[in-house]
């Protein structure tokens, strides 16, 4: 009994340990002689309009197993840059079932309404709101690396995945009764669904950590303040 239980394990050790080198060697040849003809072009695919999104290749042929017939020539051409001019190369075509919802719908593979951060990545720098006065500052860095949130805790329901949304949405315009009533509103329906003081520290309290003002403005441009006061007329 015990020395079938024995020889059951070291067999199954052997087994593992024949796998796992067996997959090393697989995968380190692999990786030496990518083959693009076999794979498709190894560079990730990039598109930048209307917003910045990334197709690999590699991924959907050599790890998923997909031949190139799956998408070409009937859902991609073989060009990159092609489907970003047919001007519906959108998130809802994609729930529509077209493009790269003809297969991310949450069964051939994961759905195109969720991870967003896996096509999409968060700006770098800054994201200053301007209007109508005051410079708010907002940080992608700050709330996804540090704070942990995930793309959809903003980009479902909060904000629109496009710089200037809220600007575009919101303009003031209101009389002065009004005024209290507008800002509260503002702020709750934005950065306010989470800076209520239970999950981040509260609009109402720290002003300034958000408003960073002209001159912290100023010195967030840096180097390209020249360059902007140059291009905006002077007060
Ligand atoms: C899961 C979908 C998918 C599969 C499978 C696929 N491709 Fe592509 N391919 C794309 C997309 C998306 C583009 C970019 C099209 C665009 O921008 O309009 C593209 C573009 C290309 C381009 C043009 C690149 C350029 O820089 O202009 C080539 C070449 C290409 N694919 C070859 C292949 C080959 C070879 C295979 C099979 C080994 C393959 N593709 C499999 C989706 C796919
Ligand atoms: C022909 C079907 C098909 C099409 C079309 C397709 N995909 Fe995929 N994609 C898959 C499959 C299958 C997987 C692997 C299973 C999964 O991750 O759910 C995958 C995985 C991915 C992953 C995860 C890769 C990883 O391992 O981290 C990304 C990102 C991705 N696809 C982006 C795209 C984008 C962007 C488009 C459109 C330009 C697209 N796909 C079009 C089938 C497809
Ligand atoms: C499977 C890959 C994939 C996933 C997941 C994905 N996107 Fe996209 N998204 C794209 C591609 C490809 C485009 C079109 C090309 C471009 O705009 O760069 C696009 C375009 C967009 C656009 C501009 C066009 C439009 O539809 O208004 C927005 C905004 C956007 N995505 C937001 C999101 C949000 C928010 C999520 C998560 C809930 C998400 N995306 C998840 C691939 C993806
Ligand atoms: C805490 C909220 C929050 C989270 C989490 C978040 N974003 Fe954003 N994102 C914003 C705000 C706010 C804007 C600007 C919207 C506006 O100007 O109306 C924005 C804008 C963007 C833009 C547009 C930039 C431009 O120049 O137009 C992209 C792309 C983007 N986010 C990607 C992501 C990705 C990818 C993730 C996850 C990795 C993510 N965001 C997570 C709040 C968030
Ligand atoms: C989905 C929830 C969520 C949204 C929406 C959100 N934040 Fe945050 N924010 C957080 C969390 C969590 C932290 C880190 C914890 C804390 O500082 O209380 C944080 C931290 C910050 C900080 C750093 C504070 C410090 O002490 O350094 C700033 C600044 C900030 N957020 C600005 C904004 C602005 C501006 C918006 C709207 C454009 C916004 N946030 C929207 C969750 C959110
Ligand atoms: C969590 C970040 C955050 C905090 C904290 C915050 N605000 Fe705001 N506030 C914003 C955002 C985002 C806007 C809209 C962007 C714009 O209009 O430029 C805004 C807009 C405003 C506006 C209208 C536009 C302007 O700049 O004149 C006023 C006034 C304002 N806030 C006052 C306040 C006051 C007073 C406090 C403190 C009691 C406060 N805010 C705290 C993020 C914040």
């Amino acid at each position: 009994m015990n020395t079938n239980k024995a020889s059951t394990v070291s067999l199954l050790a052997v087994t593992a340990f024949l796998a796992a080198s067996f997959l090393t060697v697989h995968a380190s040849i692999a990786a030496e002689a990518y083959d693009a003809d076999q794979y498709g072009p190894q560079e990730p695919i990039v598109w930048s309009t209307p917003t910045k999104a990334t197709f690999n290749h590699q991924h959907h042929t050599m790890d998923a197993g997909l031949a190139c017939d799956a998408c070409h020539d009937e859902i991609f051409t073989m060009e990159q840059g092609a489907t970003e001019k047919a001007g519906d190369f959108t998130m809802k075509s994609f729930k529509e079932g077209k493009y790269c919802g003809s297969c991310h719908d949450g069964s051939t593979a994961f759905d195109s309404a969720t991870q967003c951060g896996s096509c999409h990545s968060a700006p770098e720098n800054p994201i200053v709101f301007t209007y109508p006065v005051k410079a708010v500052s907002f940080e992608h860095s700050i709330h996804v690396k540090q704070g942990g949130l995930a793309c959809e805790a903003c980009h479902k329901e909060v904000f629109a995945m496009k710089k200037g949304s809220i600007e575009e949405a919101e303009q003031t315009g209101a009389d002065a009764e009004d005024k209290r009533e507008y800002l509260e509103k503002l702020h709750n329906k934005y950065c306010g669904t989470c800076h209520d003081a239970s999950q981040a520290f509260g609009y109402l309290t720290r002003c300034t950590v958000c408003h960073i003002g002209v001159k912290g403005y100023s010195a967030l441009q840096g180097g390209d303040q020249k360059k902007e006061e140059n291009g905006e007329s002077k007060h």
